[in-house]
């Protein structure tokens, strides 16, 4: 989906450059069908399992859309997350209300809907009852736990570590439940985890599938009837080309422990997942253009695209793969260093890349960028967010326009007296 044609990158049929010289730089660009084949994979390995999108990763619209036609729920973290998940035609009754803090508003928005919650707190659990009592509504929950399990990932994304603000320590968890039951018009139904992100070996996994399971043996002898295990999303790509394990060696590893723990219980749960990284992450490039290649005590080579557009190699000292996006057939010569327009030291978007000779007005390719780039952006330095494309074979359709310098100032409000 992502191939050189006579040393021009193209997405499926579409040449960046053409792209670039249309629309202008920086810009999105997304498969359809590197998107379409990942929906696949998953759909493939986990024909019985609840897919939940983890609309975090990526909320274009028309990306969601594409998302929520094939069948799966949605994974939402916020109010706003779930009108984007409504207006993009996912089903409430498949759509999980996420988060560690909730406001009212919020809890209200989502029952008013008719979605299930993971309630992260006694707090939450508390609002949730009443609210609803108030709207005259019941409302499935789960609790989500905390596993106190390592993922082995990057410590800003590793979210089931005891010490994690996420979720309910899972040795005190069943006090939630038996509170859950006394409260009115909340009705528990599943079990929720999630141990962090970008996660490549598959035995934390396992680990915290298990602890759900033994929580819902306990639940099961209190009475109460555990319709999912929810372990979160996770599963992490390959940024560096080093392999990374499918949703087919994911399914590999922990279906044939989800089958045997069920026959400890009296009735099967379903099992969810919440995937996000692993269904957008390798469907999209950010393409960039270069302003100026600078020899100083490194090689520079400045493009329009900083940590503005793509926070996660300064965030997270992530690694994404860059290429010469007009250049593809060209042998690596030299070591450079691509930076972004930002103000700022840390603005490195990949350090120390041997690549065809750059020169000011080639095309850069940064892949892998489909998860936590746009959604991330900001328009710091006064920069205007870019425009995203959706490539379907030959043909092209922007899924989200270039912003203006009106957009820097729109919502700014002068007071009187400095008029
Ligand atoms: N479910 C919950 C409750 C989550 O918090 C997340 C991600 C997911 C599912 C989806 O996880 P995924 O399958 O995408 O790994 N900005 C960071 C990643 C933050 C992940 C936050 N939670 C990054 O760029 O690496």
């Amino acid at each position: 989906m992502f191939k050189s044609v006579n040393g021009i990158l193209h997405v499926e049929d579409v040449s960046v450059t053409e792209l670039a010289e249309k629309l202008g730089t920086p810009l999105y660009i997304t498969s359809k069908s590197k998107l379409e084949s990942n929906l696949k994979a998953y759909k493939d390995a986990f024909p019985e399992a609840g897919l939940l999108y983890a609309v975090k990763a990526n909320n274009n619209l028309s990306i969601m859309r594409i998302i929520a036609k094939k069948g799966f729920g949605a994974d939402v973290f916020s109010a706003g997350e779930l009108y984007m998940a409504m207006l993009s035609g996912f089903k409430p009754e498949k759509i999980l209300f996420n988060g560690n803090s909730k406001s009212d508003e919020e809890i209200r928005m989502g029952i008013r809907t008719g979605v299930k919650f993971s309630v992260d707190s006694i707090d939450e659990l508390y609002s949730i009852s009443e609210i609803a009592v108030e709207e005259g509504k019941e409302v499935d929950i789960a609790f989500r736990i905390n596993p106190a399990i390592d993922p082995k990932t990057h410590p800003k994304i590793a979210t089931g570590l005891r010490t994690s603000k996420f979720g309910i320590p899972w040795e005190n968890v069943l006090d939630a439940y038996r509170l859950a039951l006394e409260l009115p018009n909340v009705i528990p139904v599943g079990i929720h985890c999630h141990i962090g992100s970008q996660i490549t070996e598959l035995s934390p996994f396992v680990e915290a599938l298990n602890r759900l399971f033994d929580i819902a043996v306990k639940l099961e002898e209190m009475g109460i009837e555990v319709k999912f295990l929810d372990l979160g999303g996770g599963l992490g790509i390959d940024y560096e080309g080093k392999g990374a394990p499918t949703p087919k060696d994911f399914a590999k590893a922990i279906m044939p422990v989800f089958e045997k723990r069920c026959r400890e219980l009296k009735s099967k749960p379903e099992l969810w997942l919440e995937p996000g990284r692993s269904i957008v992450g390798d469907t999209t490039i950010l393409l960039t253009r270069v302003n100026a290649v600078k020899r100083s005590y490194k090689n520079f080579v400045a493009v329009d695209a900083g940590f503005n557009l793509l926070i996660r190699p300064a965030m997270y000292g992530a690694y994404h793969r860059v290429a010469v996006a007009n250049k593809m057939d060209m042998p690596a010569e030299e070591v450079y260093t691509i930076v972004g327009p930002i103000c700022e030291s840390g603005d490195v978007l990949a350090e120390d890349r041997k690549l065809p000779k750059v020169e000011k007005g080639d095309l850069i390719a940064i892949f892998d960028a489909g998860a936590y780039g746009f959604v991330m952006s900001s328009q710091y330095n006064g920069r205007p967010r870019c425009a995203e494309v959706l490539v379907d074979g030959s043909n092209w359709f922007v899924i989200r326009e270039r912003e203006s310098f009106y957009d820097l100032i729109g919502k700014q409000v002068i007071p009187d007296f400095l008029l």
